[in-house]
């Protein structure tokens, strides 16, 4: 795939990001809400940092290693999260997201990586796509589940340095 399109749902514009997105990834990643559960925001959140995470996403696509989306308010073209498909392969793809703290609970992830899902499985192509949650994480299994996805078993991987049990999912169609 050449370029990335934009994904629309009822309230929600999935595009790209750009450069000039940095500042408002800083100030919703850098939330310790937010990265607390995921794997991949450092904190403290530093200066560059959102800038070199955007440059390096885009390369990533240009590779074919992953899909990542800025999801923002189609009505007010807020950025609130991103959803991604990483870790891509021929076989799968790993779908993660997180969402601003302000904006939790309205159903924006749900929304949101339910499009991602449906693009990566009949536009992409993907064969199979998985999902993964620390256990306390409840409101990141409700959106794997609201979105079809069924529950394998668990696995165990490194967040933020500490080897932790992660609930693993996948879907296939
Ligand atoms: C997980 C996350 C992306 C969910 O975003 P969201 O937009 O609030 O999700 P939704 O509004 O679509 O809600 C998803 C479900 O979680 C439930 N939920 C939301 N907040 C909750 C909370 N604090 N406690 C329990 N359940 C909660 C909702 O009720 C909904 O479940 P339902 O459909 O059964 O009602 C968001 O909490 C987040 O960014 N967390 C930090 C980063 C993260 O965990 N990323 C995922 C790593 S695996």
């Amino acid at each position: 795939m050449e370029t990335q399109p934009k994904l629309h749902t009822k309230r929600l514009t999935l595009r790209p990001f750009s450069l000039t997105d940095a500042p408002r990834v800083q100030a919703l990643a850098g939330d310790r809400r937010v990265s607390a559960m995921t794997a991949n925001i450092p904190y403290p959140y530093k200066d560059g940092m959102a800038e070199s995470w955007i440059a390096s996403r885009a390369v990533a696509f240009s590779r074919g290693e992953a899909i990542v989306y800025a999801v923002t308010l189609s009505e007010t073209s807020e950025l609130i999260g991103t959803v991604s498909l990483t870790e891509l392969t021929a076989a799968d793809g790993n779908l993660g997201y997180w969402i601003g703290f302000p904006y939790w609970g309205n159903g924006y992830c749900t929304e949101a990586a339910g499009a991602l899902v449906e693009f990566g499985l009949k536009e992409f192509g993907l064969p199979l796509i998985y999902a993964r949650h620390l256990k306390e994480n409840r409101p990141s299994g409700r959106v794997i589940l609201n979105i079809g996805f069924q529950y394998t078993g668990t696995v165990s991987t490194n967040v933020h340095g500490e080897r932790r049990v992660l609930e693993h999912y996948e879907r296939r169609t």
